[in-house]
């Protein structure tokens, strides 16, 4: 095993409503414990296991990028991003420490290895990035870790294919293998599950294709990854194309992995809330 690398993958849900109810002090709250119980195996498991650093896989939601400039895949080498003023000022949580020495080796390593990635060095990240932290990490005055974040488009057509996006993760475990220093990574992959906030179907929920996504993510991630754009936007929603950022995540973990914890939860505003945790299976390299 190298000094760095990636010993979990993490997929959660960052619907905006979630980092609202922590930052408003509604959690407990009858609509909202059921969702945060449902996430405290996780911080549990994560404060024991204790990461160097995250790659956050996340998009988003125009407020660092507009329809003026939309990155494919970026990757943020700062020293620190800010959350982003989403309409109702910052999210009062601690600024995200970046990890600027493994940031600009992946932004090396994925561009020699043909992945054309976008350089970002000033970014404020959004609640696609903000509320996975806090449902990892809770209320706390600093993020026990730092975070590489890669953003993705999903935003505005055309989004990368989840192929592309399956690939961009093992192109990162690659990537990290040749990573000098010392890391324990998580990869964390956001977004979804099925959810549209548009439209005539506006509030679309489809559990049975987000439990074969699940499903898939441990079993068959390969043939997640030949589902087309339009299977996502007819099965999950006009949003639910998100969930080709749980790809990467997926990409970046062995071939064989165990499921350690799955959630899933109904409704959180009008969305399918999913989680489940990775782990590469006891022997593989
Ligand atoms: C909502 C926004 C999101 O970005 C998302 O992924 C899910 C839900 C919302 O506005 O409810
Ligand atoms: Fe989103």
């Amino acid at each position: 095993m190298s000094a760095a690398h990636i010993f979990a993958g993490i997929g959660a849900s960052h619907v905006p409503a979630i980092g609202a109810a922590l930052d408003l002090g509604k959690a407990s709250e009858p609509y909202w414990a059921p969702l945060f119980a449902g996430f405290a195996p996780t911080r549990e498991w994560i404060a024991r296991e204790k990461p160097d650093a995250l790659i956050l896989v996340y998009n988003d939601h125009a407020s660092a990028f507009s329809l003026e400039v939309i990155p494919t895949f970026a990757l943020g080498c700062a020293a620190e991003f800010a959350p982003a003023d989403e309409g109702w000022g910052p999210r009062k949580v601690p600024v995200v420490k970046g990890d600027p020495a493994l940031a600009w080796h992946l932004a090396e390593a994925l561009i020699l290895d043909e992945f054309d990635m976008t350089i970002v060095n000033k970014m404020d990240v959004d609640h696609g990035l903000t509320v996975p932290l806090s449902l990892l990490f809770g209320q706390v005055d600093a993020w026990p870790c730092t975070v590489v974040p890669l953003a993705v488009n999903v935003i505005q057509y055309p989004p990368p294919t989840g192929k592309r996006c399956y690939a961009l993760g093992k192109a990162i475990r690659r990537a990290v293998a040749s990573f000098p220093e010392a890391r324990k990574i998580a990869i964390v992959g956001t977004g979804g599950l099925s959810h549209q906030l548009q439209g005539p179907r506006a509030g679309l929920i489809n559990r049975d294709w987000d439990a074969r996504f699940l499903d898939g993510l441990t079993a068959d991630p390969e043939a997640l990854s030949r589902i087309p754009h339009l299977d996502y936007v007819r099965e999950a929603g006009s949003e639910g194309i998100e969930m080709v950022m749980w790809l990467i995540m997926r990409g970046a973990l062995e071939e064989q992995v165990d499921e350690l914890y799955r959630f899933y939860h109904v409704p959180a505003s009008s969305t399918a809330v999913g989680h489940i945790v990775l782990v590469n299976r006891a022997g593989s390299p």
